[in-house]
């Protein structure tokens, strides 16, 4: 039985962007509860490489926008895609000379999908076969009208972020909708950008954007994992504050509601352009559910915890069109299917998904987590319902996202 009061520091997607587009003001912007994960930390010390002012402010921190420098060493992106591939299209954007490196993983996910269409802009750049490292140099971008193979918000925001130091209007239309913070912040900082359905056009920036201030809603990607928990333990209720509820990012608690989980979204309001909400899970029997490709962008990092789910769930769940999942931290189709085989459960993999037929029991098992942080904490709830002691390769990975999760997940027990 799992009861408990939690509120989540700030969302990762939001938290970068915070941080980047502070930059692009010509005054200070106070953010709070910005998130305490080592992702949002590389973006900043790579702003604070680029000349950019940040300090902390109590719990606070303090951004102080102004003229980008080439940084005299590397970038390090760490383990952060976003980290990457917005500064990639901002940093472009902005004329810098820069070089991009990161850890094992980062240099061997894909690349090229920024590179492309930045170089189709103008920018001239080097990478290693469309992997990092990479350096870009100052270059004279003009307007594209871009038609994006992949639903991806680091896309999109890579382009847009291009397009706002590039002559003439910047267009990306994306096969399906990918979470959309960068636009709706982009447009509250006052940004020239207008959206019309999976089409958006900003144009060249004619003046910095507006310093704001901003506390950062509760990441619903990490509530995610606490939501399952509170699913899966017999008599579990968890009460959830604060959290973050854009209809881009909620495709996880509507595919739990469907699967059967009690949930009541008791509040929902907006601040600063975004909804959030305070609801409650509570645990109720399981039904498989099946996620297609355009589902896939509103859940995309919730697939291994969803996984989990799967295995209690009576029927067969099936999730198609999530092949970006091979490219992500780590390949997680591959991570999730052998990690819940050795488990017990009884999947198929598939080349863009997977098949999990339920209910299993599940069995402890030693678990390999690529040191990939959503298949350590996808795990580690898988751990709560197995018979007998699971064990992670590499538990502290959990902090590239939400370096809290141990203390709060033994907190609710
Ligand atoms: C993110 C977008 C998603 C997501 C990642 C964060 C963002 O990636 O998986 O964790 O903040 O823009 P893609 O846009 O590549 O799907």
């Amino acid at each position: 039985m799992l009861k408990g009061h939690l509120t989540f520091p700030g969302d990762k997607s939001i938290s970068h962007r915070s941080l980047m587009f502070a930059a692009l003001t010509d005054g200070e912007s106070r953010i709070s509860n910005l998130s305490s994960g080592a992702d949002v930390q590389s973006t900043r010390k790579c702003l604070e490489a680029c000349g950019i002012e940040i300090w902390d402010d109590k719990d606070d921190v303090i951004v102080k926008g102004g003229k980008f420098s080439d940084p005299t060493q590397p970038l390090n992106c760490g383990n952060s895609g976003t980290t990457t591939r917005l500064l990639l299209g901002l940093l472009a954007g902005q004329g810098i000379n820069a070089t991009f490196n990161g850890d094992d993983s980062l240099t061997s996910r894909p690349m090229n999908r920024i590179l492309d269409p930045l170089s189709q802009m103008g920018l001239k750049s080097e990478s290693n076969d469309g992997r990092l490292p990479i350096t870009i140099h100052k270059s004279k971008l003009t307007e594209i009208q871009y038609e994006s193979p992949v639903a991806s918000a680091q896309v999109k925001s890579a382009v847009l972020l291009g397009g706002l130091g590039a002559n003439g209007e910047t267009t990306i239309t994306e096969p399906t909708l990918s979470r959309d913070h960068t636009e709706k912040m982009l447009s509250g900082l006052g940004a020239e950008i207008s959206i019309d359905g999976l089409t958006t056009t900003i144009s060249k920036s004619t003046s910095p954007l507006l310093s704001f201030n901003l506390s950062v809603p509760g990441d619903p990607s990490t509530a995610a994992f606490f939501a399952a928990a509170s699913a899966l333990v017999p008599n579990s209720e968890i009460v959830m504050n604060r959290v973050l509820a854009n209809p881009t990012r909620t495709g996880f608690f509507t595919a739990l509601e469907k699967m059967g989980a009690g949930m009541e979204w008791f509040r929902q309001w907006e601040e600063a352009g975004e909804l959030m909400g305070d609801l409650k899970i509570f645990h109720q029997p399981l039904q498989s559910i099946n996620i297609n490709e355009n589902d896939v962008p509103g859940l995309i990092d919730e697939l291994p915890i969803i996984s989990i789910l799967a295995t209690q769930a009576i029927g067969k769940t099936e999730v198609r069109g999530a092949e970006e999942l091979r490219v992500k931290e780590c390949d997680r189709i591959h991570a999730v299917c052998k990690n819940l085989k050795n488990m017990g459960a009884d999947l198929e993999e598939l080349d863009d998904g997977f098949i999990i037929k339920g209910p299993t029991p599940l069995k402890g098992a030693e678990i390999e987590t690529f040191h990939d942080h959503r298949i350590a904490m996808a795990f580690s709830i898988a751990g709560l319902i197995a018979e007998g002691e699971t064990i992670l390769d590499y538990p502290e990975c959990a902090s590239i996202s939400y370096p809290e999760f141990y203390d709060v997940l033994g907190s609710l027990k």
